[in-house]
């Protein structure tokens, strides 16, 4: 294992993907992005928001496309609304999460779907010369810490890049980017081999999928750079971190907590019941409703 001669180079910046057409919830995200989907009260970008703030990233970089300003907006302020609840004598606490410092986001635009690997490049300019996290929002982590946070303190340890992983069943190995374990460093930690972006479940290294949470390094953009189409016929992230494994350390984290797939409508109930499982003032109410449904 290589071992970061000095403490590394701080993650201060986070790439998210937002230009996706989001078609899997078509009509629901004909005039709305799916990243604004709420799960009880809250867009799925703000829970992937806080989860990068949780780990003391604040300097937000959303790659975006067309129809997606509703996400820009979200983490705007609201003058006309924080005018009028203030008049009303209403709390503005539960705008807190959606303000963001001045400067602190900034969006560069995708403009045609070319794959995830693509849409990370067309950050490259804003994300520089500097190690930066990713996050998918359509995949919800929930911990305590966070997924990105859990990563950060694994990243301060042995610094490079760094992954999110889970074990999915095998027959659901085809539909992720999957990774070849190498040493196994502590329970959490494990050296990454090889990565393979949609493998043939007879192909796949393991079953240890990439769970959209990343730790890159700045190289990554000039991998990407001319990279040719991969899996899907797209521009492959997992294509271009293969490349550099080798080159610098690489790590795979799994991830101790909870992660459902907002991507799937099945994942998105699910995520909604869980959470709405736990809160204080949903609990009681959410239970007594399903236990009813479930009777039916
Ligand atoms: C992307 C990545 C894949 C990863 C997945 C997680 O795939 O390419 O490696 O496992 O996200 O959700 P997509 O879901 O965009 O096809």
């Amino acid at each position: 294992m290589k071992v970061p001669q000095s403490t590394p180079k701080p993650i201060r910046k986070a790439v998210f993907p937002v230009a996706g057409l989001g078609t899997r919830f078509l009509p629901a995200t004909k005039a709305i992005p799916k990243e604004m989907l709420p799960v009880i009260d809250r867009p799925l970008i703000q829970y992937a928001v806080d989860e990068a703030r949780e780990a003391g990233i604040d300097q937000l970089i959303f790659v975006t496309g067309r129809g997606k300003t509703a996400i820009v907006e979200h983490f705007d302020t609201a003058y006309e609304l924080e005018h009028t609840m203030s008049g009303r004598g209403k709390n503005l606490e539960v705008l807190d999460p959606t303000r963001i410092q001045p400067g602190n986001l900034v969006t560069v635009r995708q403009q045609v779907p070319m794959g995830l690997g693509h849409a990370i490049w067309c950050a490259r300019a804003v994300v520089g010369d500097e190690p930066f996290a990713i996050f998918l929002p359509d995949e919800m982590m929930v911990g305590t810490p966070g997924c990105m946070k859990q990563m950060v303190d694994a990243y301060n340890e042995v610094g490079g890049n760094l992954i999110s992983v889970l074990e999915v069943p095998e027959s659901e190995v085809s539909s992720y980017g999957v990774i070849a374990p190498g040493a196994k460093v502590s329970e959490q930690l494990t050296e990454v081999r090889g990565l393979v972006e949609k493998p043939k479940r007879e192909d796949a290294p393991s079953n240890l999928i990439i769970s959209g949470r990343y730790i890159l390094q700045p190289e990554v953009m000039r991998t990407l750079e001319g990279q040719s189409a991969g899996a899907g016929g797209e521009i492959q992230l997992t294509d271009a971190m293969a490349k550099m494994i080798g080159t610098q350390p690489f790590h795979a984290v799994k991830f101790a907590g909870r992660r459902f797939d907002c991507g799937s409508k099945t994942g998105f109930v699910e995520a909604t019941l869980s959470l709405a499982l736990e809160r204080d003032d949903l609990a009681d109410e959410v239970r007594a409703v399903m236990t009813r449904l479930l009777a039916q």
